[in-house]
This record gives structure tokens, sequence and C-alpha cells, in this order.
């Protein structure tokens, strides 16, 4: 039976919620992640299908017993990794509300859709876009990179692409973005037919941001080219050093030469809250993503992408005719994107937003922060690492190099560590490549780390570093 009664339905719940208690309750003495069992993992990627039914007790002991023990990790105050999280303790009472009312948000007149507005009202307030934007929330930053590229194009081929394809143009159209742009942007541009030929990943400064002088160039070698040039997808805090693109000086070039300004903001975004000064220029932004399930601690998923011209966003993606579309009444949010059954993402945030308002929010991305200077300064008194980039967002790229360690050993040994660290999972943080060197990549975006977890993380670097040095000589 699937049903079950509410007497039954209460009970497992408070079990369900006992057990997440008692993960934060010690989430700080356990290690980050442990090594997962091999007949853990052989019985998931063997499991049968099950042909008949069992207690769902049994199965929330077994999420106890077999899954939450093996997470990511993301929830301890010592993870490092990517940019993951952990979710606010009220949105994951929110991720079960929204399940268990479980409306479809595709648009209509009940309670999920207005409060998907209110919340989409606050994100564009925050990132000083008008309230008559278009926007939707989406599964995640890549989601919402794509939907505002779909609407570029829809734009630059002046609505064509729906009926014809990409392949109208006189001449291919071009794209542009940072070597430091995400992975998301190129997969978008193919998806969206351009080709990835036609993304130009143009160089970056000694911070990491775009070079506005090879951008210009490179536009300008591109029309000459007989190319039209169409958009700069630019970065608000790109994912491997936390740099801003020059917003401002994107801004006018994409004025002067008729080109569509999409921001990249999936990690960074939201840090116009702590930093105001480093975002001018994003406003003018056509087109913005942001994540919510990043620096607005969310659980996964929750990304939301905005763009200024809600008329364009709407043709881009609507199937009502416009002879049938009622423009009294309130778009369905399935005309603003490829999504028509939606999820009630919203309720997570419209609560969190509300329990510790934008203050909460611009103090606890401050503090994260002014940790990641923290750390870049320890690591800077210590002998044993290097600093290699400090965004001025919350990234910290470092290596670990002890004096009279050749260059060319330095790339095995960090690996090696780094393998360690992993496997052992007293702390949890992963790598990235800058101009050609492996480093060490910190990222916090985490309201639960605090200055003795920087400490640890150090430690087991260094310590792992000393193993594999003598390991190696
Ligand atoms: C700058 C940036 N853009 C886009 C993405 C992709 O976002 P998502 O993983 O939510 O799809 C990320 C993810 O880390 C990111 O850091």
């Amino acid at each position: 039976m699937i049903d079950l009664s509410p007497d039954e339905f209460r009970r497992l719940g408070y079990r369900a919620i006992d057990i997440l208690a008692d993960q934060m309750d010690t989430i700080r003495d356990y290690p980050t992640r442990q090594p997962m069992p091999d007949v853990v993992r052989e019985r998931f990627m063997k499991q049968p299908l099950p042909e008949s039914g069992c207690d769902p007790t049994e199965l929330i002991e077994s999420f106890a017993d077999e899954i939450l023990p093996y997470p990511m990790g993301n929830a301890s105050p010592r993870f490092f990794a990517w940019v993951n999280s952990p979710p606010a303790p009220l949105a994951v009472l929110a991720e079960l509300l929204a399940a268990g009312l479980n409306p479809s948000v595709a648009g209509g007149d009940h309670a999920a859709t207005y409060v998907e507005h209110a919340v989409l009202n606050w994100l564009k307030t925050i990132m000083g876009y008008p309230l008559d934007a278009g926007g939707v929330l989406a599964s995640g930053g890549s989601a919402a990179n794509l939907i505002a590229l779909g609407v570029m194009r829809h734009i630059k081929t002046e609505g064509s692409v729906r009926a014809q394809g990409i392949q109208t143009k006189s001449a291919p159209m071009v794209i542009y973005t940072s070597t430091q742009g995400h992975g998301c942007i190129q997969k978008a541009i193919e998806v969206l037919g351009f080709g990835h030929e036609y993304l130009r990943k143009i160089p970056v400064d000694a911070d990491y941001q775009m070079d506005m002088d090879a951008l210009r160039t490179q536009i300008a070698v591109d029309r000459d080219s007989g190319l039209i040039p169409v958009c700069v997808a630019a970065s608000a805090g790109t994912v491997n050093t936390g740099a801003i693109d020059p917003l401002e000086a994107i801004a006018d070039l994409c004025g002067a030469e008729n080109m569509w300004f999409h921001v990249d903001g999936a990690y960074g975004g939201v840090g116009i809250l702590a930093e105001p000064d480093l975002y001018t220029g994003l406003a003018r932004a056509d087109s913005l993503a942001i994540d919510p399930h990043k620096w607005l601690y969310m659980p996964v998923e929750c990304g939301c992408v905005l763009v200024k011209d809600a008329a364009a966003m709407r043709d881009a993606y609507s199937l009502v005719p416009p002879y049938v579309r009622d423009d009294a009444a309130m778009p369905w949010f399935s005309e603003f994107s490829i999504q028509q059954t939606r999820g009630f993402k919203a309720l997570k945030l419209w609560m969190v937003m509300q329990q510790i308002g934008v203050e909460g929010y611009r103090e606890l991305i401050s503090r994260d922060i002014a940790l990641a200077k923290t750390l870049q300064a320890k690591i800077q008194t210590r002998q044993d690492f290097e600093l290699v980039a400090a965004g001025s967002l919350s990234v910290t790229c470092f290596r670990y190099a002890p004096a009279g360690v050749p260059e060319t050993v330095l790339a095995h040994l960090n690996r090696a560590l780094l393998t360690t660290v992993q496997r052992e999972g007293r702390a949890f943080i992963t790598s990235t490549e800058l101009n050609g060197k492996l480093v060490l990549r910190a990222c916090i975006v985490n309201f639960r780390t605090t200055h003795h977890d920087l400490d640890i993380l150090l430690d087991v670097l260094a310590e792992a570093g000393q193993n594999a040095l003598a390991a190696a000589s």
C-alpha cells in the first residue's frame, strides 16, 4: 500500500527528523567523508529490482545506516571542495513541506506561484534588477546559464531560430567568455547550436579577470573575418579563483558593439551583498544566472535566471501564441523556460530569506570572505605552503611547497597528498589548474566553518604532504 496512515506518516517523519537532527548534533566530530565500504557500494550497484514491498520503517533506517554515513560531505565544517554549501536547516524542512504540498509551479492561481514571484522579486532587488525583469527558478547554474543564453540566441536571430534553427544568419555568430568561464557556458553554446568553435575563450590578466584589450581585439578580428559577435558571457565569481570580470567595461563594450551582455554569477553573484563595489556594471547585464544552492545555502537544487527584457524571455520560450495570450493575466512560468511541470523550489528560499533577512545573508557571505582571507594569511605565514591565487571572494588557490622541493616534484606531491586527504576524509578539498599548474583549491561557502577548521585543513594537508614527500624520497 502506497498510502500511509497519518499516524504512521507522523511516526516515520519524526524519526527522519531525528536522524537529521542527530547528524547536525555530531557533524563537527564526524569525518567530512568516510570511505564507502566495498560491500555497501556493491549492494547499491547490484541491488535487484524490488518485486514486492517492504516496511517503510526499514527504509528510513537503511537511510540512517547505509546512506547518511557516506555523504558527499558538504554539511561538514571542513568541506572546502567545489562550490557546495551545507543546507540551511529551515530550508530542509521547507523541502519536506514543498513535497507534501506537491504543486506544479508551471503557473496558475495558487499559492506556490505567488511565493515564487515573491522570491524572484527579492532576488531581482538584491541583484539590482528591475522588478519587471523576467525570471524563473531553475535546477542550478548550468540550467540558468542555458536558459539565459537561449534568450540571447532568440534575440540575435531576430526570432527566426524557433522556426528555422540556428543556420539562418549570413555568417556564424560568435560568443566570448574568458579562459576562466565555467564549462557550463561551453555546454550551453554547444546545446544551443552555435558550436564551440565560435566560443572565444579570452585570456585573463594577472587577477584572472577577462583581459579587455584581448576581448576588443578578438571582436575586431572576428568582425574583420565576416563573423558576427553577438554576446559576452562574463563571470561574476569564476569557479577557479572567484575573479569578477570588469563588468562595467564589458557592459560599455557590449553597448557599443550591439552585443548581448550575460553574466554568470552562479557562484559569486550574491557576493554583491557583501562587496557591492566589486559588482559595478552587473545591473546592466541583459541576463544573469545566480545559484541559490551555492551561496544562499539552499539544498540542491535551486538556480535562478533573470532576463532584463521579460518579453524577450517569454518570446524565446512561450508556446502560447500571441493571439491567445491573455496579457492581463499573469503569465505562466512555463512560458519563460523549457520546463512545464516545475517543483516548488521557491518555498525554501522564501522561508530562509525571511528567517535571516538580507542582513543575515550579508553577514554570512562577509564571514566566508573573511575566513578565506584568514586562510590566505595562515598560508602566507607557513613555510610549507605557497599562496597561488586569492580572489576577492571566498576561494583560495595554494600548494604544498616546502622549501627545496623542485617544481617538477610539486605537482606529483600535491596530487598524492590530495588523494590521501580525500580518502581519509578528515577534511575535504579538491584541486584545479592555474597557468598549467595543479593547485589545491579551497572554497568557503559554509556557515559552519571556523578558524579552527582552517587550521585542521592545513595540518591535514601538511601531514599528508610530509608522508608523500617521505614516500617519494
Ligand atoms: C561560476 C559557475 N558557473 C556555473 C556553475 C554551474 O552551476 P551548477 O553546478 O549549479 O549547474 C558553477 C558551479 O560550480 C559555477 O561555479
